[in-house]
């Protein structure tokens, strides 16, 4: 192996154009590809930037002797004139296509073991996530991982621009109502006391509006211990921000200019201001979802006025026990489903709680449907009428209390759209999805629980719901959604320590114990609470949409896999009977 030393880079690969034909240059990185064709070496030579063609001539007996002995991914330093490709020679795929540097020097600066995985195959992701260092010199996550940095100072310079101010919160903190398992870190000082890692800045950052720093932001780390999915880490990373004597379109404007600003700079694509909004009861409705895709129809219709007196025993006990009955018409899909297809959709629903999908398909040949023997001719005539049905169209229906056939229908009909190519992957659909309810009900708990999180303040309209039908109380609370996904969210926050104590009360807390677990805040908003009120967006969502990636894994960059471990450092691992002892902490014998 060669040293560096007396050679210094004078350019990335792709930095070096035709301009600079005639011109010397040295470039460092690694052989991607090696051509031996016995007087002449061609070499690939790739750095972050991409790649260059490098050749070696014969003309220099020793050079071309130790090109011969340049394998994939040796670390290699060139230094040559830059000239035009000879005819035939021009590659238009590569940046670099039309010239290529003639080496006059080339030092291998180190060697490197055959790759247990090819960078450009398709190697599995196991073997991908144990390498991950390899599997990160792909052009693609090099790429997404550019975008996530170009994201991250855009972030920066748009909120420093507008008055917010950076400020770090604590990562060792005191568990955050945020609605998952919390990752628990022992004390060694405190026997038996955790810390908890923080769910979201949530508490810190309303702590700071109290303490008059009125507009506050930070790129921060999250953690959560939840099951994971193709939009979800343990950690992850959020845009968070606060603002202080601000109400719910102060935030949305300043917000939906980032937007703006971020699209226009990254993508080229212009938005419209203001963003459309939808409130949550329609979103629902039309799309079964609070995170609605507005790229595509197919949206649900609500059908239970036309067999609320049907005999079908499963549709007239549901409406008797108040659930509803709703139907998807897939336009000019009768002929596109097989009944087998059709089967494998009934069980898609079923995957989301419901009991049964009901089905009618309308051919030229007549109508069928396995429930048509239930229902009227009367019947069957609204459910047409009312999905405006046409020859050729095949209908969903499913039956069960609202919930589930929102979760059932909103699912079912991103199935649909994926099952026939529907969605303009080039359109961009934003929306804030507002008016969400301020409380669920936990069947798990037996209680209300806070939607967001029990700061959010009730709309004003509301407020006195909040004794009478909680249930029925709205929150100020926003998402924002980009082509189905939730890319954010936030809300505007109790400052009134009565309102927050009603609050505490509705989600089931004594006095005591609410002073128990939020006590700090409860006292900390008795000292001048400013309105305020806030947001954050899932970073690493926001870097997904503008890649274009469907994995959150491809814009991190040593991301964990389904079960929470990371495949290249093996954590999470067992530690030192030491170590435990300090924490004070004895394992129990595994069951
Ligand atoms: P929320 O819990 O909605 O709100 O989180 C805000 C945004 O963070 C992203 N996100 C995630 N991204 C990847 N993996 C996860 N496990 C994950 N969980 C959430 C989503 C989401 O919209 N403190 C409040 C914000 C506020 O009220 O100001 C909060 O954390 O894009
Ligand atoms: P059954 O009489 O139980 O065979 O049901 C007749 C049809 O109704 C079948 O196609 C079922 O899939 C459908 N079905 C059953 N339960 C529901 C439901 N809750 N909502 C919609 N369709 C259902």
């Amino acid at each position: 192996m060669e040293m560096m030393k007396g050679m210094k880079r004078t350019a990335l690969c792709t930095d070096i154009t035709e301009e600079m034909i005639g011109q010397s240059v040295t470039v460092m990185g690694w052989a991607s590809k090696v051509r031996d064709i016995g007087q002449l070496v061609f070499l690939d030579v790739r750095d972050r930037s991409g790649l260059l063609q490098v050749v070696v001539e014969q003309s220099d007996e020793a050079l071309l002797k130790k090109a011969k002995g340049v394998h994939i991914e040796y670390v290699v330093a060139v230094t040559g004139k830059v000239r035009a490709r000879g005819e035939g020679g021009v590659n238009t795929a590569m940046k670099t296509g039309t010239i290529e540097v003639v080496a006059e020097e080339l030092r291998i600066l180190n060697a490197s073991k055959a790759l247990p995985l090819q960078l450009d195959g398709n190697a599995g992701d196991e073997i991908r996530l144990k390498y991950r260092y390899l599997d990160l010199r792909r052009k693609e996550l090099q790429h997404n991982l550019i975008v996530r940095h170009q994201l991250t100072k855009l972030a920066r310079d748009y909120y420093d621009e507008n008055g917010f101010l950076e400020i770090e919160t604590p990562m060792l903190t005191k568990s955050t109502p945020e609605g998952a398992r919390d990752y628990l870190v022992p004390s060694r000082v405190h026997s038996g006391a955790f810390y908890a890692l923080p769910q979201s800045p949530q508490q810190y950052k309303q702590l700071l509006m109290l303490a008059g720093f009125d507009k506050y932001f930070q790129i921060v780390r999250c953690f959560r211990d939840e099951d994971l999915r193709a939009e979800r880490q343990p950690e992850f990373t959020q845009i968070d921000l606060e603002m202080s004597f601000v109400d719910i379109d102060d935030v949305i404007s300043v917000n939906e200019r980032f937007l703006q600003k971020m699209f226009g700079e990254m993508l080229g694509i212009e938005l419209t201001l203001p963003l459309p909004r939808m409130c949550y009861k329609e979103a629902m409705e039309r799309f079964g979802s609070d995170k609605p895709d507005t790229r595509f129809g197919l949206e649900l219709q609500d059908i239970t006025e036309c067999v609320k007196n049907s005999s079908f025993k499963v549709f007239a006990d549901n409406i008797a026990a108040g659930g509803s009955v709703r139907a998807i018409n897939g336009k000019g899909l009768a002929d596109k489903l097989s009944r087998k297809e059709i089967d494998a959709l009934g069980e898609v629903v079923k995957l989301f709680k419901a009991k049964g999908l009901a089905w009618i398909t309308v051919k030229e040949d007549g109508v069928k449907s396995p429930i048509a023997k239930f229902l009227t001719e009367e019947e069957m005539q609204a459910i047409f009428d009312t999905l405006q049905v046409e020859t050729g169209d095949a209908v969903f229906i499913v039956s069960d209390k609202d919930e589930v056939v929102f979760d059932a229908l909103g699912n079912l009909r991103l199935e649909l759209a994926k099952k026939f190519d529907l969605i303009d992957k080039n359109r961009y659909d934003l929306l804030w999805v507002t008016e969400f309810p301020l409380l669920e009900y936990s069947e798990e708990e037996q209680r209300y629980v806070a939607k967001h999180h029990p700061f959010t303040s009730p709309m004003d309209e509301d407020l006195e719901l909040l004794d009478s039908a909680p249930w029925k109380v709205r929150a100020k609370a926003y998402d924002i959604v980009i082509n189905g996904m939730e890319a954010g969210g936030g809300s505007i926050r109790i400052y009134n320590s009565e309102l927050q104590e009603k609050m505490f009360r509705v989600l089931g807390f004594t006095k005591e114990s609410a002073w128990e677990r939020f006590g700090y805040l409860m006292e900390a908003f008795q000292y001048g609470t400013p309105p305020h009120g806030g947001m954050a967006y899932g970073l690493d969502r926001l870097v997904m949409i503008l890649t274009g990636c469907d994995s959150i894994r491809d814009v991190i960059a040593f991301p964990k896999v389904q079960n929470a471990s990371e495949l290249m450092t093996n954590a999470p691992s067992m530690v030192d009977e030491t170590q435990l002892q300090e924490l004070h902490i004895k394992l129990r014998e595994e069951e």
